[in-house]
């Protein structure tokens, strides 16, 4: 008889790690202006998130949905926990006078156009986060790319900026286009990620273990939407992820490629802060949307 696979039991996703005084997984030894800046972007009544991603810009353009942030983006707001974008759109676009935090795309270097994306650098000072007020900045990671070292020497920089004056950096895990996205890998970058400082981790769900990518990282996951899916799979996708584990979501696409990306944010937000489930997430966006 083969063994019983035993990694469920390694993993122990049903045994939350402790976080003594604070509200959020591995950040209760943190500082208070670390610990501040992560309490504007989850929330601390639910422990989670709804971040709209809006940096797709950064390396290919005008994304659909994104050729007018201040008429297609600016509109949400209201309805997100916290807005990832870039210090350009921030600047541009995005009125001083919001209440809520941003988070801030400090990496970049090649756009769309190039092969091989993984060749990014630090694409801002952490002097000018702090200038703008932010409450964290993301970084990718490209975990198993060709430039692997750089990127994560990029991140661990960037931590030890973060660190000097107490902000955030979420590192988001970057999947090649000829990798694999399973479990294995995720908890592998996820796992890398964490150990090498980034106060919370942004990475993409998988249907098969993912509550071992979160289990095994001692730090916050927010789930990526990833590509346009049909409503109901994607308030589906976000549901397992907190279900199995993960403090929110960081969703661009899903909400504003939705047709009613209005509806579609506060019913990613029912599921998120309130559990509620996909099917009746589906209906609040439909009653929503059918009252335009
Ligand atoms: C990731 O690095 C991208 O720049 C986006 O922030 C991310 O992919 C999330 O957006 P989406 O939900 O559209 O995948």
């Amino acid at each position: 008889m083969p063994e019983a696979d035993k990694a469920g039991e390694r993993y122990q996703g049903d045994r939350p790690q402790a976080a003594p005084g604070f509200f959020l997984k591995g950040s209760h030894q943190l500082d208070w202006g670390m610990k501040n800046r992560l309490a504007r972007v989850f929330n601390p009544a639910s422990g989670r998130t709804v971040m709209l991603a809006v940096d797709h810009g950064y390396f290919q353009g005008p994304t659909s949905g994104l050729e007018r942030i201040d008429l297609s983006i600016v509109p949400l707001l209201p309805q997100c926990d916290a807005l990832f974008c870039t210090r350009g759109i921030l600047r541009s676009l995005i009125p001083a006078d919001t209440q809520k935090p941003m988070v801030l795309r400090a990496s970049g270097g090649p756009s769309i156009l190039r092969e091989e994306l993984s060749d990014e650098q630090i694409a801002m000072d952490m002097d000018d986060a702090v200038r703008l007020n932010a409450a964290g900045v993301g970084i990718q990671v490209f975990i198993g790319g060709e430039h692997e070292t750089r990127s994560v020497h990029n991140m661990t920089r960037l931590v030890d900026a973060g660190l000097r004056c107490g902000m955030p950096v979420m590192g988001v895990t970057a999947v090649g286009k000829a990798m694999t996205r399973d479990a294995q890998y995720f908890r592998l970058a996820c796992r890398i990620i964490a150990e090498l400082g980034a106060q919370y981790v942004k990475t993409y769900y998988v249907d098969d273990g993912f509550e071992t990518v979160t289990a095994s990282c001692p730090v916050p996951i927010v789930m990526a939407g990833g590509k346009k899916l049909p409503e109901l799979d994607a308030l589906t996708m976000a549901y397992n992820a907190v279900s199995q584990g993960a403090a929110g979501v960081d969703m661009g696409r899903n909400i504003f490629q939705s047709e009613a990306p209005k509806a579609m944010i506060a019913a990613v937000g029912a599921v998120v802060h309130n559990n509620t489930k996909p099917k009746e997430a589906l209906e609040i966006y439909k009653s929503l949307k059918a009252k335009g």
